[in-house]
């Protein structure tokens, strides 16, 4: 016989010889009834008055558990109406996992003495949520999984694994496989109009290890770094968790404010950017901003982060230069991944380093850097020299193009009153601007509560900004999923706006 959540809640057993805390028996208790099932998302949790007395504890006893389940998400209070089991935990969310014996034991002892830095940085770090994995409308940061050429690679992978044994058991070259690193500056020179030297490239585990490792090498703790804002959420936390005072700078149609950001930050260290499309408003960096921005930089004896993950696929006219390409003065370390390109579980990026930082990333990855795995690398440059990479590229263009149309016209069709989507250039994702005072949050939740994902643009922003919206991937899925989801949206947030 299912029990209800309140009779549930008074099963909690309390052990008062336990060198646990009371409140955090009652916080595990009632943490582990709603992972388990006992009480589901948007269900009330009886009031704290009831909750003490049927456990015979004190209310404060209650509340203090409640609060620290409210302050990790699982729990909501909404004032007036009490306490309800988090929207959330019908999204699985990574953070909300099933409590172990060690979660318990460290839920309980004494917070573990950290580095300062860590200490200092951990409030300010914003939760990705999980990581994309499973296509579906309209997740962000996931190529077409279907439409890789498997065949292909496999056969490559497995001539590596016949290869000469100690090339490819024993331990890699710090910096990255000579080869790949050969092919990724003829690929970006004929692609991106990068010229330089494979010398300069430095293999990564992805884009997110190359900004740590740069904030590593480069950042003092304190030191002023310019962020867009809104702005990616992995290079915020990359750049937090290594010292930086994050200064969020505006993002307008041409890009970030330079001028905004010489207004607040004149002094800053290090600028991070995404100048060939603005993650996550989609905008492509005008080019005389970029000259401001690289001005800027020379100035104030700065660095610049050019993170290009997803610029490949343009759909529209010839791409602008990257800022790399332009760079004259050797400021910008351009950070590029194969993610989008070839797919993200390859955990492969690189570092393009200006000539004057080579010897400070070849000292950093000679010391702390034992490197990516050489099969995916070998695979990797293989595909590229094969020029099954350009091929791929070029295929993958036609297809993201024909999903972006798919986009813009059904939601020119189907959510006129609901969204403003914003036409892009380049990439895998567009941003939809809320019509009708809709709020974004709510908007979220009800569409995951249906199985369509979106991220609301407010999870992008270290600082609120004026406009509500929805950010919308549209690389994953086919475009007759992509019509018949924003339909979707149309019959689920259509009858909110009456509301
Ligand atoms: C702004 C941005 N940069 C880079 C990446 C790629 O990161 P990684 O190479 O670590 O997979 C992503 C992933 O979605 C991203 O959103």
């Amino acid at each position: 016989m299912k029990r209800s959540g309140g009779a549930l809640l008074s099963s909690i057993l309390i052990d008062r010889q336990s060198k646990k805390k009371i409140n955090t028996q009652i916080y595990m208790g009632i943490r582990q009834i709603i992972l388990t099932g006992g009480l589901t998302a948007g269900e009330r949790l009886p009031a704290s008055r009831t909750l003490a007395k049927e456990l015979n504890v004190s209310r404060t006893t209650i509340i203090n558990a409640l609060d620290r389940l409210i302050s990790e998400g699982v729990l909501e209070a909404r004032s007036g109406a009490g306490t309800f089991v988090s929207e959330v935990m019908s999204m699985g969310r990574p953070t909300l996992q099933k409590t172990t014996a060690l979660q318990e034991e460290a839920a309980s002892s004494e917070p573990p003495k950290i580095s300062d830095m860590m200490e200092t940085a951990l409030p300010h770090l914003a939760s990705r949520e999980e990581l994309p994995r499973k296509p579906h409308a309209f997740i962000t940061g996931l190529p077409a999984l279907d439409d890789f050429p498997m065949a292909q690679w496999a056969r490559l992978s497995s001539k590596h694994w016949r290869g000469n044994r100690s090339e490819i058991m024993g331990y890699g070259k710090p910096y990255g496989l000579n080869q790949l690193r050969q092919a990724i500056s003829t690929h970006v020179n004929a692609s991106r109009g990068i010229q330089c030297e494979a010398e300069q490239i430095f293999i990564t585990g992805g884009a997110q290890h190359a900004f740590q490792l740069i904030g590593n090498m480069l950042l003092n703790s304190g030191d002023k770094v310019w962020i867009e804002n809104p702005g990616a959420i992995g290079a915020r936390n990359s750049l937090i968790a290594n010292g930086a005072k994050l200064v969020p700078v505006e993002v307008d149609e041409k890009g970030i404010s330079v001028e905004d950001g010489m207004h607040q930050a004149p002094d800053f260290r290090l600028a991070f950017v995404t100048p060939s499309h603005q993650q996550p408003l989609s905008v492509i960096m005008g080019l005389r901003r970029r000259f401001a921005l690289l001005k800027a930089a020379e100035k104030a004896d700065a660095w610049i982060i050019e993170d290009d993950y997803d610029s490949e696929f343009h759909f529209e006219g010839q791409p602008l230069p990257t800022l790399k390409s332009v760079d004259t003065a050797g400021r910008v370390i351009y950070v590029g991944t194969f993610s989008k390109t070839l797919f993200p579980s390859l955990r492969t990026g690189f570092i393009i380093s200006p000539p004057r930082l080579v010897p400070v990333f070849q000292q950093g990855f000679n010391t702390f850097q034992a490197g990516v795995p050489t099969n995916s690398q070998a695979t990797i440059a293989e595909f590229m020299d094969e020029g099954f990479f350009a091929t791929h590229i070029r295929r993958m263009r036609g297809i993201y193009a024909a999903r972006y149309q798919a986009l813009i016209y059904s939601a020119d069709e189907f959510l006129s009153d609901i969204l403003d989507v914003q036409p892009t250039q380049s990439g895998l994702h567009t941003v939809g601007y809320l019509k009708s005072g809709l709020n974004e949050n709510d908007v979220t939740l009800v569409l995951a509560r249906e199985g369509i994902t979106v991220r609301p643009l407010d999870a992008y922003c270290l600082k609120p900004i004026r406009k509500k919206g929805l950010v919308l991937g549209f690389g994953a899925v086919t475009p007759a999923v992509i019509k018949s989801r924003v339909k979707a949206i149309a019959g689920i947030v259509g009858p909110l706006i009456s509301k």
